[in-house]
This record gives C-alpha cells, structure tokens and sequence, in this order.
C-alpha cells in the first residue's frame, strides 16, 4: 500500500504520519517511511537546493523541474523497490504538491503538470492521499515556531518566508484539487487536537483497507 500525506506547512503531518506508521507495525506490517523532496541520495542534494532561503531566485519552471527530478528518482529508485519489497510506504508530499504549490501557487499550468507528473511517477500513483487541512495562518504560527526551535529556518524556510496570500492559494488548491480527484485524495481537517486528527485518518486507511 502506498499512502502520501499532504498540506500546507504546519499541518502536523510528520506526528500523523508517525502514528500512521505505528498503526501498520502493530499490525506485523513493514513501513517504509520517505519524504518529497529528498527522499533519494540525490533527491538530498535537490531538498538543499529547494528550500534554502539564499535561493529565492530560482524560477518557477527551475523549482518545477528540480521537483519532478527528485520525484522521477525518488520512485525508481526508492518507492517501487520498497513496494515491491511488501513493505507499505508511506510518503510526506508527493505529486500533488506539485500542481498545488507550482499550480496554484506558482500559477503554472495544472494540466502541464498534471501530464509532467505522469512522467516522473511512471505509472505509480498513490492508493491513497490524505490532506491535513489548516487555516493558513494556524499553519504558518506553528511551522514557523517548529523552524525556530529545531533552527532551520534559513536551510529549509523558502516556502514559509512566501507571503500569506501564497499560502492561502494553496489551501484552496489543495481543497480544489481534491474536489477534483474524491476517490484517491480525502481531506481531513487538522484543527482538533492530534488525537482527534488521527481518529479521522486512520478511519479513512480503514475504509481503503476493507
Ligand atoms: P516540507 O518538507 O517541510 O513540507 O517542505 C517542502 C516544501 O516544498 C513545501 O513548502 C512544499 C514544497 N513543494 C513544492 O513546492 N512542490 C513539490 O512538488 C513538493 C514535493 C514540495
């Protein structure tokens, strides 16, 4: 099974993937856990490049395809390996931040990305994908406290340093492009506390299981 997690920043994603995680291991299932970007050796190198703020140069078709680089390399090297390995995988962002963020976010073409993004994934889609959905300004407060005290604001901040309307338009995007696609991407609001939150997801994993 392959399970991506999506949001803007701050959402709590990293706790829920977590307790998805432990969920599934006391199950005797194996869990491979990865992120986008820098999910692959390379892909480390490109999360650098990505997120650190001294880059705020870098175009939007640049930031595109050093996406969809680290995603092609992520997959063949690391996603289907582990899937056909048996292990359920687990993955924080995947394609749809793309069209989100460099979509509606970036305002680049949502079909040119969806038709790039076939290219990179080569056929693997996710099962299933969870968006944790926040009020942009709850999310923005608690990713930026989070930057603080681990102290990477500067290596990995380029997208928290975007001004608010940005995130706004990701949220709605997010909330669009799910409209857009119900049957694989399921919208949980990540407002209550994570207890709560984690209720919500692990019954939408139940359902797809059944
Ligand atoms: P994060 O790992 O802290 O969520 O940071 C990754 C950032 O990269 C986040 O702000 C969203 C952004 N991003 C894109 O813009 N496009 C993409 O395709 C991916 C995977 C992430």
């Amino acid at each position: 099974m392959f399970i991506t997690f999506e949001g803007i920043e701050g959402t709590g994603k990293t706790t829920q993937i977590q307790r998805v995680r432990e969920h599934f291991e006391a199950q005797g299932r194996e869990v491979f856990l990865t992120l986008e970007p820098g999910g692959s050796r390379v892909g480390r190198e490109l999360r650098k490049m990505l997120l650190h703020v001294d880059n705020s140069d870098i175009t939007p078709i640049t930031e595109l395809f050093l996406y969809l680089a680290d995603r092609a390399q992520h997959v063949a090297r690391v996603i289907r390996p582990e899937l056909e390995a048996g292990k359920v995988v687990l993955c924080d962002r995947f394609a749809d931040s793309t069209v989100v963020y460099q979509g509606y976010g970036r305002e680049l073409d949502v079909d040119l990305l969806r038709q790039l993004n076939e290219v990179a994934v080569d056929g693997l889609w996710p099962d299933l994908t969870v968006v944790l959905d926040i009020d942009p300004e709850t999310g923005l407060e608690r990713a930026n406290s989070r930057n603080a005290e681990n102290g990477i604001s500067r290596e990995e901040g380029r997208f928290e340093a975007e001004h608010i309307t940005f995130h706004r338009r990701i949220r709605e995007g997010y909330l669009t492009w799910a409209a857009m696609n119900r049957d694989r991407i399921k919208v949980v609001d990540a407002t209550p506390d994570p207890d709560t939150v984690f209720e919500r997801v692990l019954s939408i994993i139940e359902s797809r299981q059944a």
